[in-house]
Parts: structure tokens; sequence; C-alpha cells
């Protein structure tokens, strides 16, 4: 089954690529920028990591984004993420970042966009891999913050495939982003949302109405309202689970209790994903065979859950036939 899970063609629709940042590929950064890191090695760095809820990973997770400075860092953070995704298969990948936690160090939106699209460039050249980028919006920010935000990617508005909504969900409702995601929509981006992680269903209601997204990240939480549940299943909203991350952030004690099974009983559609790998324990096909560990699914469900991905993908028609 190893094997099998390895070799399978593979999209990944959540992942933020400021949460690939490896210890040794910050050590190597902070060295080049001259940045002072508080650790002595990358494994000092890693056994730091000592987190329990969503708030306590993201203090750790911008912290760590200090040590990207130029467009070269941006570059090389997601090459060494794309050169992992030719390892693994993944031939596809729709990729977070989150410009506010850059711009605010004084990092220009330039620099972060020049950086990721050289990579992708130098991706789909080396690796034959698609992607795109999705501006993701910082939910515990004023909204002034991401409508400027807004402004400053105008530039790059047919570079970016999409928004999307995330850090710190309790107290911060998707409604709050309303006008954010109607100006996304003018520039004819994809919609999504971070919305049933640590936050209730109600907010996935409030996301699907007022943001009008078409792909929930995590939603894992929508089990706890039926009628929402039915809605999902009618309608095939896609929602990015990301296993090892909602066991290293408290969501379910391990991956046995967590309701990943129960999703795909219910007939909703699944996709499976790593959200920040370098923190989490586990690049995309970790997270596959955790679940293999737990759930002993067979092949015709894994590759159910692989055309689950590729087909809830952003992907021209065409790209989605040739993933498959
Ligand atoms: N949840 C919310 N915001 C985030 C995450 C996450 O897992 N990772 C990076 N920003
Ligand atoms: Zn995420």
């Amino acid at each position: 089954m190893n094997e099998f899970l390895s070799a399978l063609p593979k999209a990944e629709l959540h992942l933020h690529i400021e949460g690939t940042l490896e210890p040794e590929l910050m050590f190597i950064l902070a060295e080049r920028n001259r940045i002072h890191l508080p650790y002595a090695s990358p494994d000092l760095l890693k056994s730091a990591y000592d987190f329990h809820n969503l708030e306590q990973f993201l203090d750790l997770y911008y912290q760590g984004t200090s040590v990207l400075q130029t467009a070269n860092d941006f570059y090389d953070l997601a090459m060494a993420y794309f050169a992992r995704c030719d390892v693994e298969h993944i031939l596809h990948y729709e990729v977070f970042f989150d410009p506010q936690a850059h711009i605010r160090r004084g990092i220009s939106m330039d620099i972060i966009m020049d950086g990721l699209t050289g990579a992708q460039q130098d991706a789909w050249h080396h690796y034959g891999a698609s992607s795109g980028l999705i501006m993701s919006i910082l939910r515990d920010l004023p909204v002034d913050d991401a409508l400027e935000t807004l402004k400053l990617a105008k530039p790059w508005q047919h570079e970016i495939i999409g928004i999307g909504l995330d850090s710190a969900e309790k107290g911060n409702p998707p409604g709050k982003f309303r006008t954010a995601f109607e100006i996304a929509d003018e520039y004819g981006w994809h919609r999504v949302a971070h919305a049933g992680e640590e936050g209730p269903a109600e907010y996935i209601w409030e996301a699907l109405n007022e943001l009008k997204i078409r792909r929930i990240d995590h939603g894992v939480r929508c089990v706890e309202d039926p009628k929402l549940v039915d809605y999902l299943v009618k309608h095939q909203v896609p929602l990015t689970v990301c296993p090892l991350s909602n066991v290293r952030l408290g969501v379910f004690p391990d991956i046995a209790q967590s309701n990943f099974k129960q999703l795909l009983d219910l007939g909703l559609c699944v996709t499976v994903n790593s959200d920040d790998p370098a923190y989490f324990g586990g690049y995309l096909t970790q997270n596959m065979l955790a679940i293999q560990d737990a759930f002993e699914l067979t092949q015709p469900q894994w590759i159910q859950l692989t055309h689950n991905s590729i087909d809830a993908s952003f992907a021209p028609a065409e790209r989605k036939q040739a993933l498959k």
C-alpha cells in the first residue's frame, strides 16, 4: 500500500508555503540575511515546536517568516516544496501565501511575487507540475489591512488564482471579510476560506453564504450541523482536510479518533492535504499513510480521494484530464 500511495499521481490544495519552511532552510536563510535565530541548531529549533493549538502554532509560524527577506528566499522556499512534490508525485498544487505576514515586516508584494512566480515557472519546466497561488487574508487583522493588501496585489491579479482566509479562527467570523472577497471576485479569483477547523459549523455557513466560497479549508466541524452536512453532500462542496495538522493543533487527540472516516462515509467530497508540513510532521504522502494506518482504506477509495483533489482543483479541464 505504501508504494501504491507514493506512486499515485496527486494534487495538493491546502498548503501554506510559509509552513514548508524546514528548520534547516530557516538556518540557511538566517545566515544569508544575517538574522539572529534564538536557537543554536535546526534540531534545537525543532524541539522548540511545542504547540497544542492554532494560536500557539501561529506564533511560531509568523516568527519563522522573519528569515524571508529577498525574492531569492521566497524562490528557495517554494522550490524546496516543489522538489519535494516531484519526489511524492504531486503534480498539481495550489499554494497559500500570507502577504500580510511579510508586508508588515517591510517586505514588498513584488519581492514575494517575484520569488514565488519564478519558482512556479521552474516547477513547470523542471517537473511538469502545474500550480496556482492563493493569496490568503489574515482574519485576525483589520478588514482595512485586507483591503490594502488587495490593492497591492492588483498588479499581480493575473498571477494569482484565488483568495483565502486563514490565521486565528475563533472570534474572527468570515463575514467580516465580505468586501474583500467581493473585490477578489472582481479580480476574477476563486474563493476559498479556512472554516470549521477550530471555529464552529456556523462559520462554514457564513463562508458559503457571505464569502461565496467554492471550497472549504478544513471544514471538519461540519458534522456538528446535519443540515450543513446535507448541503455539502448535495452540492459536493470540497473539504481540504489536513489530518496531521488536526492532531498537532489539538482538533482531535489522534488520527484514529479523528472524523476522517465519518466524513467519507457521509458522502462528503473529502481531499487530503498537509497544511504546514514543516511544522506538523509530514508532507502529503505522510498524511495519507497516517490515514491508512488508522482506517485501512481500499485502493479504490484512495483513487477516489486523489481524483477528488484533482476535480476540486482550479486547474483547467484539460489539465485535470491529464492528471488522472
Ligand atoms: N490554520 C489557520 N491559519 C493558518 C494555518 C492553519 O492551519 N497555517 C497557516 N496559517
Ligand atoms: Zn491551513
